[in-house]
């Protein structure tokens, strides 16, 4: 999984579909974490799995994590729903607060984590 000293290997660009998420286990400040990889408008994104609300997983109940217009996340949990494209919590509940993102890079038809944060588990 891991591609160089500084990028760890997501997937291939044509694995990640528009409107789809990826769920990938990750160490992240050496603790092991799941995070979610997903595209959107084009340009792919992720975010560590973690919901500003409770702290639980995004996916805690279900993996279905866009919404049914395909426009915005939410979390499996209460249904709190964040802009995928930079996991501000759009729900008022939460207002404020965003998911964390995780810096990726994608080019020659390969999407790796470019995050000092990451390495592969
Ligand atoms: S834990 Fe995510 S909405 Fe409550």
């Amino acid at each position: 999984m891991l591609t160089s000293d500084r990028e760890v290997f997501v997937c291939h660009s044509h694995q990640l579909r528009e409107g789809e998420t990826l769920l990938i286990d990750i160490r992240f400040n050496g603790l092991l974490e799941s995070s979610v990889v997903l595209r959107h408008q084009e340009r792919a994104y992720a975010y560590l799995n973690r919901c500003v609300h409770m702290n639980k997983r995004l996916d805690c109940e279900h993996t279905q994590l866009y919404d049914r217009n395909l426009e915005l996340l939410r979390c499996s949990m209460h249904g709190l729903v964040f802009d995928p494209a930079n996991g501000d919590c759009v729900s008022e509940i939460c207002e404020g607060k965003r998911l964390c993102a995780l810096k990726l890079a994608e080019s020659d038809g390969r999407i790796r984590f470019r995050d000092k944060r990451i390495s592969s588990v």
